[in-house]
């Protein structure tokens, strides 16, 4: 008899079984008194001596195997309360809904500030979260010596002393104008990455949407009225936006961009310092230098180019005061989006 056929024929047998009671007569056709094991076990004596020991094992490994299945068996029909009570199935009761799942708060905002922009014309554009040193830095004109270089700010790559984690999407600014000519106006968003210590609002990694315009005769008020729009689309019309001069080595002019509180209106308050005043974003025209590192005759083309942090703009869009709850998983936080 062939051992093989024979544990086929079990286990189909087997997986016809939907009650106990038919495991049960399962368990009598091969295990019982008269069962085909038994058979087996009584056919060992008419063989040749040589080929005793070799199909009594194998008449064994069949066994413990058949008996291992039905006690398995045995336990999943106990424990689905097998289909013997199937009498009791109420078919009025609500079925299971599917639950569905929601874009995390980050991309929603992402999604929002991209799609202000691409009204007004911009083109949405991604770039590497692993970028070239030169990409980062150098091409932004940023100064070997400067901190943000120091690996105290930026991630390097071990074994890859020319790549990092990029410490901001403005890199793509590089990509973009490298790959085409003006006119240009884009948006990135993305991950960007800075060893800072985890607290409440700081992580090792946050997003970043990046925006760029470059074309003839762009102007500061270009970049104000851009902006300007933004803001109020994310925060209401009736916010109000200033301008603080800054530095930026890819920027000049450069500047800060606060907007009136969204909690005290611009009266004072704890989230914005009692200043009135919250920043949002980094600002400024294009460097003549980084036209220079990209090849476009700066004399012909100016631009602008800004920068602000997703988790937060959300933070102040929807009154969080942890940035950690974006990235912890919790259904409890994420639901509420
Ligand atoms: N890359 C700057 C930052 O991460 C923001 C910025 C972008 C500033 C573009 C000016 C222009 O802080």
């Amino acid at each position: 008899m062939d051992i093989k056929l024979i544990q086929a024929q079990i286990e189909n047998d087997l997986a016809a079984v939907t009650s106990l009671q038919a495991l049960e007569e399962v368990r009598i056709k091969y295990l019982g008194r008269k069962g085909l094991l038994a058979e087996l076990t009584g056919s060992i004596s008419g063989l040749a001596l040589e080929q005793r020991g070799a199909f009594g094992k194998e008449v064994n490994v069949l066994k413990n195997k058949l008996l291992s299945l039905i006690e398995e068996k045995g336990k999943f029909l106990k424990k689905s309360g097998s289909v013997e009570k199937k009498e009791n199935l109420d078919v009025g009761l609500p079925g299971i809904a599917q639950e569905l799942g929601g874009l995390h708060p980050i991309t929603q905002v992402i999604n929002e500030i991209c799609a202000i922009f691409t009204r007004m014309g911009f083109s949405v554009v991604q770039g590497p979260e692993i970028e070239t040193e030169y990409n980062n830095f150098t091409g932004l004109n940023i100064p070997l010596e400067h901190p943000s270089r120091d690996a105290f700010d930026t991630f390097y790559l071990k074994n890859y002393p020319k790549l990092l984690l990029r410490s901001h999407t403005s890199p793509v600014q590089v990509r973009a104008m490298k790959a085409h000519q003006p006119p240009l106006a884009i948006v990135v968003p993305g991950r960007v990455y800075r060893p800072d210590a985890v607290d409440a609002s700081h992580l090792f990694m946050f997003h970043q949407v990046e925006g760029f315009l470059v074309d003839e005769n762009v102007k500061f008020s270009d970049l104000k009225g851009i902006l300007e729009l933004f803001a109020k689309s994310v925060f209401g019309q009736d916010i109000k936006m200033r301008f603080r001069p800054h530095f930026f080595p890819f920027t000049e002019p450069s500047a800060e961009v606060d907007i009136s509180c969204i909690i005290c209106k611009g009266s004072g308050c704890s989230v914005c310092g009692r200043k009135g005043w919250l920043e949002i974003l980094g600002a400024g025209l294009i460097h003549p230098d980084v036209f220079k590192q990209v090849g476009y005759d700066s004399k012909k083309y100016t631009g602008f180019a800004f920068g602000m942090g997703i988790e937060r703009i959300a933070m102040l869009k929807y009154g969080i005061n942890d940035i950690r709850l974006f990235f912890e998983n919790d259904l409890r936080f994420l639901k509420q989006f």
